[in-house]
């Protein structure tokens, strides 16, 4: 029997049954639907709705409950829609009559808000600690790799020489940014919505604020009608999940390209690479391109949701069900791919030499010009003098520190014999050493930034 079956002369078609019935994917909230039901018993016992001994027997009854979960043993029945109804109709197995009295006042648009608002509390502690298990990964690589030159790019264009250390903290940092991202969530996802009724709110004497603490929430929903259709939660946190899933696939798209032995700046361990069933030179970096293939699902599941809440009109509508797979997907597929990136950091191998011999001087152009403003040009002018000094090494075939003096000179005076002193890769990065840059001195301050931020 269904929880709402009076009304109706027949049963629900199977069909239907199985469309409708959300029970296959939200089970998994069971604890938070007990720990849900445990402070709503107490709650309208204080209400004067139910007495202190029926709300103990009802909340040792659901005690039962969850062990029955926790320990694999729970026996779903047929009529089991949802978590919910699941909850309810064992409860009142064990308990007798008195189980049917824990819904007074409460709808199930209400108790799923909560009960969801529960898990991705939970989640988002889940997922931040893996995030920061990343960024140490980062932060370790980086601090081997303080020094390491590399060139940096734009416009995938080599443009000037930068450190590995410092090329690896810009990861840490999109990644800190997808936690506070998280935190600022938590905020809006931690009200209680519970004793909203099914959408008026409801006409038993709660004390909601007292409910929301039993359940560990900071504040509680101010209008019944917001609060059982509001899933702006929802898709705030899978507005942060997909960004943080861009953020992996532009690590990801990096270490791809750098692998490539065209670059050959890093490799990935043999135990996250993988060949091909055809090609035995192979080898793939298929955990990489799984991150960038990710970003895709999470950012569809995002586009899903919005798409899903645009047309609603007011209170709850049966659409609101389509939440629950999008955030757990994305859930899912953020706790498997995670540790997966942190492994791949961790056991990256970055080939200094490949690096060094990638750093053509061209890198230094802009410190050549850099050079002449220190002599007193104005840099735009400083910039065409260089590009007119770039054009001659590309006409002669020759390196920029391979151009005669006299030659330069021709171009402008100001050169001299210093400007040797240019043509120093490490100089140019050792230089700037401004706070951000990318100066072995300034990735030392990120790092030391980053490591305070690592204990959460
Ligand atoms: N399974 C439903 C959901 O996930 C629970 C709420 C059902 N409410 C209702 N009025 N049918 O949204």
């Amino acid at each position: 029997m269904t929880l709402w079956g009076g009304r109706f002369s027949q049963p629900t078609d199977e069909d239907l049954r199985a469309l409708n019935d959300s029970l296959p994917f939200d089970k998994r909230m069971y604890a938070q639907d007990i720990r849900g039901s445990m402070a709503y018993a107490q709650a309208i016992a204080e209400a004067g709705v139910i007495t202190q001994e029926e709300a103990e027997t009802l909340i040792k009854g659901l005690e039962q409950v969850l062990n029955e979960f926790d320990n694999g043993t729970f026996v779903f029945t047929d009529s089991d829609e949802d978590i919910h109804t699941a909850v309810e109709r064992r409860l009142t197995e064990i308990v007798g009559d008195v189980g049917g009295k824990l819904h007074t006042g409460r709808s199930r648009n209400d108790q799923v808000a909560t009960d969801f608002r529960l898990w991705v509390r939970d989640a988002i502690h889940d997922i931040e600690k893996l995030i920061v298990q990343t960024q140490a990964a980062l932060v370790e690589q980086a601090e081997a790799h303080i020094a390491t030159l590399m060139p940096g790019y734009t416009h995938l264009q080599p443009a000037q020489p930068i450190t590995v250390g410092h090329w690896l903290m810009s990861f840490f940092w999109m990644l800190m940014r997808d936690r506070e991202r998280l935190q600022g969530a938590l905020q809006r996802t931690n009200i209680s919505p519970l004793g909203s009724g099914a959408l008026a709110g409801t006409p038993y004497a709660i004390n909601r604020v007292k409910l929301a603490e039993a359940m560990g929430f900071d504040s509680i929903s101010m209008n019944s009608l917001d609060a059982v259709s509001d899933r702006d939660f929802v898709a705030e946190m899978l507005f942060t999940l997909a960004l943080l899933g861009v953020h992996l696939s532009r690590f990801a798209e990096d270490i791809i390209l750098y692998s490539n032995p065209l670059f050959g700046f890093v490799a990935l361990d043999d135990r996250y690479s993988t060949g091909s069933s055809l090609m035995p030179q192979k080898r793939n970096a298929d955990p990489m391109e799984l991150a960038r293939g990710k970003a895709g699902r999470l950012i569809g599941h995002l586009t899903g949701l919005l798409t899903t809440l645009k047309g609603l009109p007011s209170g709850y509508n049966k659409d609101l069900q389509e939440d629950k797979e999008a955030l757990f997907d994305a859930v899912d597929t953020l706790q498997k791919l995670l540790p997966v990136v942190t492994a791949v950091i961790h056991t990256l191998r970055i080939n200094k030499e490949r690096m060094l011999a990638a750093l053509d001087e061209e890198l230094l152009a802009t410190d050549l010009a850099d050079y002449l403003v220190k002599k007193g040009l104005p840099f735009r002018q400083a910039h065409h003098v260089v590009g007119e000094v770039v054009r001659v090494a590309e006409a002669e075939q020759c390196k920029l520190s391979e151009i005669p003096l006299p030659r330069l000179k021709r171009i402008s005076e100001l050169f001299t014999d210093d400007v040797v002193e240019v043509f120093d890769f490490e100089a140019a990065v050792t230089r700037r050493e401004a706070l951000g840059g990318t100066a072995p001195s300034s990735v030392a301050t990120q790092i030391t930034q980053a490591k305070g931020l690592l204990n959460t």
